[in-house]
């Protein structure tokens, strides 16, 4: 291990040591035995506390601020693994042994070229559109490339959709003795390995091409947004490190790297968040892995999701100075505005993934010695003090993972617009991991609204209407 990369394994490892001494060494909570559904539970305005489905992908505790995929804790992945051998464990369950990590590598390596999508990407006005909007046509473009290559048409065929959905049932339970749809693909053994030694099944297949192409999409997007031409992927390079070549055009040293790395491992899974299940509803209608993705992406844009890490720069940009940080703050709170970067929807703890990606912006601060993004940090860490003493306090709001995620990104060299799509870059793992789980049992989401309109309204014809 080189050795700067190792004070990196260090440095996560400390973080790791605080966050136990802070959230307590207790052991992992008692789960809950199967789900036997219907289930009860309080519900809150934006599907707060609704359970949707059972999953063993990962599992998020945000009273105690855990963040664990597939049993593991994130500090042990971030401090000894890769993103690769993450998105393998995300997908297939566990880790892989050596020939399944090889082989794995090699198709993400294979998947990443993707020639004809960025060529017909690079035919539309990239450099005046939004990056996820890009992002997203460049993920449903990836599709055709797999038609232009004659391969199976991987669109879902046979499946029965169940149709059992009355606003009049008070609870929807899951009708018992019908045929449910089956995801074509889940019809194939997947405890049985391929040649190439991964599962067969044009889905897992499909999955794969989503983690490794959605990353070269990002990268032709930067540089067409640059006004270059993409560049093709480097098959010698993992996938952090490509992802840093593809986007600034540079090799990236052995930390930048691995820190990549680490964020890309950081921002793969995070419960039934909004872009999840935005990828989860549209995949449960048996439309296609490319849409659903699509959809993931397009849900992660917005500013309480995703897009809060650019928001987030412009923010503490704005801010100017940590000697106007206190002014700036009590103005924000008089004008009741939301401060990017803080809050959470399910942590009411130090998010896990910020106490890490802190201490690695400091890192490169260190490393690079660049004025700007030194400046960024401190104002950051001015408001990050200001808002746990008040907002911490009093309504246990602590920084996100998309607090210091951007000053990270900063000091790699990416520019700020780019921000959001590596986010979706990682969280494609995710994405697809989930829905090849959740269509295994697949049933339609379908909630329900409470009526609070009027009845007997008389139709006028539009000459009477005031
Ligand atoms: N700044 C100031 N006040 C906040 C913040 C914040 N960042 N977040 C929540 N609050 C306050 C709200 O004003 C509200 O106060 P009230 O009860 O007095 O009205 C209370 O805390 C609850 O806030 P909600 O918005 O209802 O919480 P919810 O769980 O719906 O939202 C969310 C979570 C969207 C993340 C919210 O905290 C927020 O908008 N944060 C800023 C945007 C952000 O950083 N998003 C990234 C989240 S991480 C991710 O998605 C990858």
């Amino acid at each position: 291990m080189h050795e700067n990369t190792k004070a990196i394994t260090d440095l996560i490892l400390k973080v790791r040591e605080k966050s136990r001494q802070e959230t307590g060494n207790e052991p992992a909570p008692e789960m809950p035995k199967p789900i036997q559904w219907p289930i009860q539970c309080l519900v809150g305005p934006g599907l707060e506390g609704a359970i949707a489905c059972e999953s063993k992908v990962g599992y998020v505790n945000g009273a105690k601020g855990w963040l664990v995929y597939r049993g593991y804790d994130v500090f042990d992945l971030c401090a000894y693994s890769t993103f690769e051998e993450v998105s393998y464990l995300l997908l297939y369950g566990q880790l892989p042994g050596n020939s399944q990590l090889k082989a794995f590598k090699e198709k993400m390596v294979k998947y990443r070229s993707i020639p004809s999508t960025i060529r017909l990407l690079a035919n539309f006005p990239v450099a005046t559109m939004n990056t996820m909007s890009a992002l997203s046509f460049g993920a449903s473009l990836m599709k055709q490339e797999l038609f232009s290559q004659k391969q199976d048409n991987y669109r879902f065929e046979n499946g029965r959709t169940i149709s059992a959905d009355e606003d009049s049932i008070p609870m929807e339970t899951r009708p018992r003795g019908e045929e449910h749809a089956i995801y074509e693909f889940n019809r194939l053994d997947k405890t049985k390995e391929s040649a190439e030694g991964l599962y067969p099944g044009a889905d897992y297949e499909s999955s794969l091409r989503l983690i490794a192409g959605v990353a070269s999409v990002a990268g032709a997007v930067a540089r067409l947004k640059q006004g270059n031409l993409p560049i093709d992927s480097d098959p010698n390079l993992s996938h952090a490190a490509n992802l840093i070549y593809m986007i600034t055009g540079k090799y990236p040293t052995a930390v930048q790297e691995r820190i990549m790395d680490i964020a890309l491992i950081l921002h793969a899974d995070h419960g039934i968040n909004a872009s999840t299940f935005a990828t989860l509803v549209v995949a449960s209608t048996l439309s296609d892995i490319y849409f659903a993705v699509g959809s993931g992406i397009a849900a992660l844009n917005g500013p309480l999701h995703g897009g809060a890490n650019e928001q987030v720069l412009h923010m503490l940009k704005n801010i100017g100075g940590s000697d106007r940080v206190d002014s700036w703050y009590e103005n924000a709170r008089a004008k009741k505005e939301k401060i990017m970067g803080f809050g959470h929807r399910v942590y009411k703890a130090y998010d896990p993934r910020a106490r890490i990606l802190g201490p690695l912006a400091e890192y490169l601060i260190k490393e690079n010695d660049d004025p700007e993004v030194k400046q960024l940090f401190d104002v950051a860490l001015a408001l990050e003090k200001k808002v746990i003493a008040t907002l911490g306090v009093e309504k246990k709001i602590f920084p996100n993972v998309d607090f210091y995620s951007g000053i990270v990104y900063s000091s790699l060299g990416i520019p700020v617009e780019l921000f959001t799509p590596i986010f979706a870059v990682s969280r494609v793992s995710g994405w697809v991991s989930r829905v090849m789980e959740y269509l295994e049992h697949n049933r339609i989401f379908r909630p329900r609204a409470m009526y609070s309109g009027s009845f007997n309204a008389e139709y006028l014809p539009i000459e009477k209407r005031t």
